[in-house]
């Protein structure tokens, strides 16, 4: 039994074979393929914090794969009353096929997953964001043909996401350029981590988002202020607002650049109007990945063929 807690709980190998894997199911969805290969099997997928993207694409995977999906507000659940997660990942592993969680906090989902007999997956904590970054490099892929020789510039919060994009790039061999104000950087063990995945792990840190944009093939930024940190959001707004994602930064990029935001943005803030309707922009395509992608993580832990 596989959980996927963090991107870096697949091996490099298992990480490329899901994105291939989700190349096939996008297009048998394209050609009307009926692929109920996941008959008769249960997700549950527990949501501690809001979420569009994750909560919809998790719940059309599953139907299109031929189960079925349970949503499970935190606090509808008897969890919100204070039942133990210990006792609640033992009683949902004799319901359902495996577990999908939105925590606040990283620590959770461990606990969740040291009691769990049915397989666990991370669909966001404060550390981490496996699923999201699993669509992006198949959205990557698509766009450039490969993952080993991109260049992503990462620019904004060293947040849960860039912290999975960081593995994720030691794991497939693609540079990556970081550029955050001081004291916003990734979190220091990811990096470390990364670093144990590949003695060869391509990752510059640039406090100027100008040249960390420079000969990108990616441009990726997300929220300042992320779930749980609302309280932040005036002083962060001031902090990086010389990291917006705009016109003038996409113009010190190469002409192809593709400009990634896993959403919700906030228009004016990270990213503006006329970069996310842009040209560049391929948002909407990455956000549509996260269905294939998400297909391809459960046919990977609970599909028979996989076992
Ligand atoms: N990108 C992402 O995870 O979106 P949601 O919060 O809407 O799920
Ligand atoms: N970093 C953001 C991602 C939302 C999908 C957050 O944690 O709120």
């Amino acid at each position: 039994m596989q959980h996927l807690i963090s991107i870096s709980d697949l091996s490099s190998d298992e990480l490329i074979e899901i994105i291939e894997l989700a190349e096939k199911l996008k297009a048998e969805r394209y050609k009307g393929v009926v692929t109920d290969y996941l008959k008769n099997k249960s997700l549950a997928m527990i949501f501690e914090l809001p979420s569009t993207r994750t909560r919809v694409s998790f719940e059309v995977a599953m139907t299109d794969l031929g189960g079925h999906a349970l949503y499970l507000n935190w606090n509808d659940l008897q969890l919100g009353r204070g039942e133990p997660i210990k006792d609640t990942a033992r009683v949902l592993s004799r319901y359902v096929h495996a577990v999908t969680m939105r925590v606040r906090e990283h620590s959770t989902i461990e606990e969740f997953a040291k009691y769990s007999e049915v397989p666990v997956i991370n669909a966001l904590s404060n550390l981490e964001h496996p699923c999201q970054i699993i669509a992006d490099l198949l959205t990557i892929k698509e766009y450039k043909g490969s993952l080993s020789d991109v260049k992503v510039a990462w620019i904004g919060d060293g947040n849960n996401v860039c912290n999975s994009l960081i593995l994720a790039a030691a794991m497939v061999g693609m540079k990556l350029v970081i550029s955050t104000p001081r004291g916003y950087e990734p979190d220091e063990k990811i990096v470390e981590k990364a670093k144990k995945i590949s003695k060869n792990v391509k990752i510059v840190f640039e406090a100027n988002p100008k040249a960390a944009v420079r000969d990108a093939d990616v441009i990726y930024t997300d929220v300042w202020a992320s779930m749980g940190q609302e309280s932040e959001r005036e002083e962060r707004v001031r902090i990086f607002t010389p990291y917006q994602v705009n016109e003038e930064l996409v113009n010190y990029a190469r002409d192809d650049v593709i400009v990634m935001h896993c959403l919700p943005a906030h228009r004016g803030e990270e990213i503006t109007d006329a970069v996310i309707e842009g040209a560049n922009s391929v948002i909407f395509d990455q956000a549509e990945n996260r269905l294939h992608a998400q297909k391809a993580i459960l046919l990977k832990l609970i599909g028979d063929e996989y076992d």
